[in-house]
């Protein structure tokens, strides 16, 4: 049996009420995954993984602070009720750039910037002398659980080069930005060896700032098993690590640091799943392939990095179907051979093992919480599908589904 938040009869009842494909989440595992983080100062959520302002809303219940990679990541945050001038800046923008538009809002604003380039501090600067400010250090080297999400080393565009914070640091005193800390991350899929190594690099690239930093990010990256049998992070162990570094840093500074953790997927990819429809089904030479009604436009991570998520198939009544199965090819409806769920990051597809189905019945990708909706596009005009909130009992519709006539409008 799958491990889900969520009841056959749950996602079947949303599934008829709201239609398919949907998305679901589970407020209660989101607050669970919130307690395990306590420790660090300050939990800020990289709201990428999932930016629905419902979801926002919570974590702002929650205390957490959320991070914001673009105009329209603030603005959310704003719709959530963030206050951004709060304690601990509860709004950060994280970037490699500052376009125009965004440049003027974070002034207006008087919101942090994570500044992941020299022209973003020199660009501030010339504009909002006085600005607090954030360096994203890229420590030389990175990991993730695919290339494309290693954010550390010379292939990354990621961060500034530690070898040139001096360069940065002369452009703070310049215009006299205010350093409010230094934050790295090096990608998404925590592994201990480099944690260290990540310790060690913040340590000795906060020595080299000479300044009163108040504040360090340890980022985000903690994984979460999307397999049977992949071990949990120990988030404990994980905030020890770190905590061991920060008392280094307050001995030797004399002062408070605030110690930050900005977790994406860690908050949410097991509160959320994606139901779709079984439409049809045909063998191709000895492949079976079963097609359903969601596609790599609603879940990109599976054509994207070869991701594998947990399935599992319900009649339309919600009843598990359990028999022994079979190898099971399973695509969606978009017009491009990429859009095939069972495939691994080289694009090869591959045959997994999964009940037998009938048309009608659901077909749930669990763990998609994280990098699931958010990475939606309209690719062959296929609107956004609905998102739903269950919360203590009861499910919320908290985005309706698109239309294509909304499509349609911005076509002027
Ligand atoms: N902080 C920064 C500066 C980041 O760039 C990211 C993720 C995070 C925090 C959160 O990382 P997390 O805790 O979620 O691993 N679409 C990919 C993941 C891309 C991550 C981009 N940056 C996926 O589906 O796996």
């Amino acid at each position: 049996m799958i491990d889900t938040p969520f009841t056959g009869p749950q996602l079947a009842e949303a599934a008829a009420a709201h239609g398919t494909p949907l998305w679901v989440y589970d407020a209660a595992t989101i607050r669970g995954q919130i307690a395990k983080l306590r420790s660090f100062d300050v939990i800020r959520f990289a709201q990428k993984a999932c930016s629905n302002v419902h979801v926002l809303r919570l974590m702002r219940e929650q205390g957490v602070h959320v991070d914001a990679v673009s105009s329209g990541k603030i603005d959310r945050a704003l719709a959530a009720g963030y206050d951004v001038h709060g304690p601990d800046e509860p709004v950060v923008f994280t970037a490699d750039l500052l376009d125009r538009p965004t440049l003027r809002k974070v002034v207006e604003l008087g919101i942090g910037v994570n500044a992941g380039s020299p022209q973003m501090l020199s660009q501030l600067g010339e504009v909002s002398p006085g600005h607090p400010v954030w360096i994203r250090i890229n420590p030389g080297f990175g990991h993730g659980h695919s290339r494309k999400t290693n954010t550390g080393g010379e292939h990354s565009k990621h961060g500034i080069w530690h070898e040139h914070l001096e360069e940065s640091l002369a452009l703070v005193r310049r215009y006299r930005l205010d350093l409010v800390g230094l934050h790295m991350h090096i990608g998404s899929g925590v592994d201990y060896d480099h944690l260290e190594a990540v310790c060690e690099t913040m340590l000795k690239q906060v020595r080299m700032t000479g300044h009163d930093v108040r504040a360090i990010s340890a980022g985000g990256g903690l994984s979460v098993p999307y397999a049977p049998g992949q071990p949990a992070v120990d988030t404990d162990r994980y905030f020890r690590i770190w905590d061991s570094a920060r008392r280094e840093l307050v001995s030797e500074l004399g002062h408070p640091v605030r110690l930050e953790i900005e977790p994406g997927r860690f908050l949410v990819a097991s509160s959320g799943a994606l139901v779709t429809e079984v439409r049809a089904q045909k063998p191709m030479g000895s492949n079976h392939f079963v097609l359903v009604d969601a596609g790599f436009n609603d879940l990109m991570r599976p054509a994207m990095y070869g991701s594998a998520h947990r399935m599992s198939v319900l009649s339309p009544s919600g009843a598990s179907r359990t028999d022994d199965g079979v190898d099971t090819v399973l695509a969606g409806p978009l017009c491009e051979s990429g859009d095939v769920f069972t495939q691994d990051a080289h694009g090869e597809v591959h045959p997994v093992p999964l009940p037998r189905t009938e048309i009608g019945d659901l077909v749930v990708f669990h763990d998609t919480g994280a990098y699931g909706a958010s990475m939606s596009s309209n690719y062959n005009s296929r609107p956004l599908i609905p998102e739903v909130l269950f919360d203590g009992g009861a499910a919320r519709l908290i985005r309706r589904r698109q239309t294509v006539d909304e499509l349609l409008a911005l076509e002027v």
